[in-house]
């Protein structure tokens, strides 16, 4: 039996965000190169984007290259922005067909000019789109995001655009790379590793946090299931008591 069956319909988070690690060491516990487990990693991703879309889920954002991994072996860079081009260019058609729509989050001038002009291809083309949102953070670091909106805001209050008292959630969120999507609800993150590695730091706030021992590129459907299931099995009291939220659903 799928775990599918077990996931109810109503209570289904709007807003999961996916941290896709453990390529090199799926790789290296096979005896290959760590690119072999990003070529793999590119597998997960579809199987992902096709579950999340089947259940209805509207938002799905794929941790895919951070700010600090610019930092890994060169090679390694290079590598893993042809795979992206590669993976743009084949899924283009699939994700246009799906009535999904691309969207990306990070510096994403930061990246080589083939890259970036993928990516940008693959947003136009799809940006009327609205079964669901998927964003990819390429080039993504949550400090750089947060230093880019304080600088912002900081300008708009010199300027008088905004009154410092003004400053609120509301104002930071529209400062930020995530402004349309909503808080995270779900985060997954793969490989063992309990962190966030600055990954939407502030959109997480009260995010349910669900870490997983297999790597990547063994992640399936069934897994995704597994962490909406045992999501759906937790209580979000959002600073609240136990008992103010069952009053509240007697109420409705
Ligand atoms: C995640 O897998 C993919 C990227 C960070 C691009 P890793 O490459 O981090 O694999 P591990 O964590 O070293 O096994
Ligand atoms: C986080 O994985 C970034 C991505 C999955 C793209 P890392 O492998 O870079 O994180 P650390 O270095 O283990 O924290
Ligand atoms: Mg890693």
């Amino acid at each position: 039996m799928s775990l599918k069956e077990e996931i109810i319909n109503e209570g289904l988070p709007q807003h999961i965000a996916v941290i896709m690690d453990g390529n090199g060491r799926w790789a290296k516990a096979k005896g290959k190169l760590r690119i072999f487990g990003h070529e793999n990693g590119a597998k997960a991703v579809r199987n992902t984007v096709e579950a999340t879309a089947e259940l209805g889920i509207q938002y799905l954002t794929l941790y895919a290259f951070s700010t600090e991994n610019w930092s890994r072996p060169k090679l390694e860079v290079q590598t893993l922005m042809k795979l992206l081009v590669s993976s743009l260019k084949k899924e283009i058609h699939t994700l246009h067909e799906n009535d999904i729509r691309l969207n990306a989050i990070g510096n994403i001038k930061a990246l080589p000019p083939k890259v970036y002009s993928e990516l940008v291809e693959v947003m136009e083309k799809t940006k009327n789109n609205s079964r669901m949102c998927l964003t990819l953070a390429l080039s993504y670091g949550a400090r750089e995001e947060l230093q880019n909106a304080v600088k912002e805001i900081a300008t708009k209050v010199k300027n008088n655009i905004i009154s410092i008292d003004n400053v609120d959630d509301t104002i930071i969120n529209d400062h930020l790379y995530t402004h349309d999507l909503p808080d995270v609800d779900l985060m997954i993150r793969t490989s063992g590793e309990q962190r966030i590695s600055n990954f939407l730091l502030w959109q997480i706030a009260y995010a349910e946090l669900y870490f997983l021992e297999i790597f990547w590129p063994d992640f399936s459907k069934e897994h995704l299931y597994e962490a909406i299931v045992n999501y759906q099995k937790r209580e979000r009291r959002f600073g609240k008591t136990s008992e103010q939220l069952n009053v509240n659903n007697e109420k409705k």
